[in-house]
Formats: C-alpha cells, structure tokens, sequence
C-alpha cells in the first residue's frame, strides 16, 4: 500500500528555516495527497480514481467527496486539515478541467 500520506498525523505542516510554518500551495496539498491516484494532471487513474479533468462534480460534491470519500478514494478530510485546505484543493481541481 502506498503512504499516500507520510508523517504522523497526516497533515502537511512545512517549516522555514526560522521555525515558521508555512502554509502549503493548494499545489502542495494536491501532490501530496491526490496525485498518488490522479496524477499530477489528474488523469492517471490509479486504483480506480477517476479522470479529475473529465469530472462534472459541483465544488460542493467535490468537497463532499473529499471529505467522505467513496468507493476507493479514502476520505481525505484528516489528511488536508483544514477546511481552508480542503476549499483550496477544491479550487485546483476545478481548475484542472
Ligand atoms: C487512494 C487513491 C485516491 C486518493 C489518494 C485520492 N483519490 Fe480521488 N478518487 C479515487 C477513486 C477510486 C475515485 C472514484 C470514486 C468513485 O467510485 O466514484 C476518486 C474520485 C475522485 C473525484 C470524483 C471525480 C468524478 O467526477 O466522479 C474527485 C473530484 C477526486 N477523486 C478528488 C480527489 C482529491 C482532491 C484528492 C486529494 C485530496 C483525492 N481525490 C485523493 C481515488 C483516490
């Protein structure tokens, strides 16, 4: 199985070299978490995953899915945590199309 989410609580938390924590790019967040089953330009289609370029979904089903899951994605809620994260990958998957 692959760590489609490396680290202890899952979450994406980056520091500069002053200690800071830096807030990931929807970007970031994307390929940490996403692009293991879509792909960076979400097309790949591993493990089922759909064609995110294809997708028709609403950005509220979008956020709903990631949040819950379905069918072979895991619910991604924890992963991204936060809602501004999750609004964020939302945002980039609607842009993908
Ligand atoms: C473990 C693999 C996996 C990961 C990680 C994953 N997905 Fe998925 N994703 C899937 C699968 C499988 C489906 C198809 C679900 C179904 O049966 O409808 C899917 C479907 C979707 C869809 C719906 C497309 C459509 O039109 O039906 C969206 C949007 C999506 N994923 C976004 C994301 C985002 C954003 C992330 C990262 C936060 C993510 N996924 C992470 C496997 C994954």
């Amino acid at each position: 199985m692959a760590c489609f989410s490396c680290g202890s609580n899952g979450t994406v938390e980056k520091t500069n070299e002053n200690g800071i924590v830096i807030q990931p790019t929807a970007q970031d967040l994307y390929s940490e978490h996403c692009s293991i089953c879509h792909g960076s330009d979400g097309k790949l289609g591993a493990a089922g995953a759909k064609d995110l370029t294809q997708s028709k979904l609403s950005s509220v089903e979008i956020q709903n899915l990631i949040e819950k899951g379905k069918n072979g994605m895991p619910p991604m809620k924890e992963f991204l945590g936060s809602k501004k994260n999750i609004t964020a990958v939302t945002e980039y998957v609607l842009r993908m199309r």
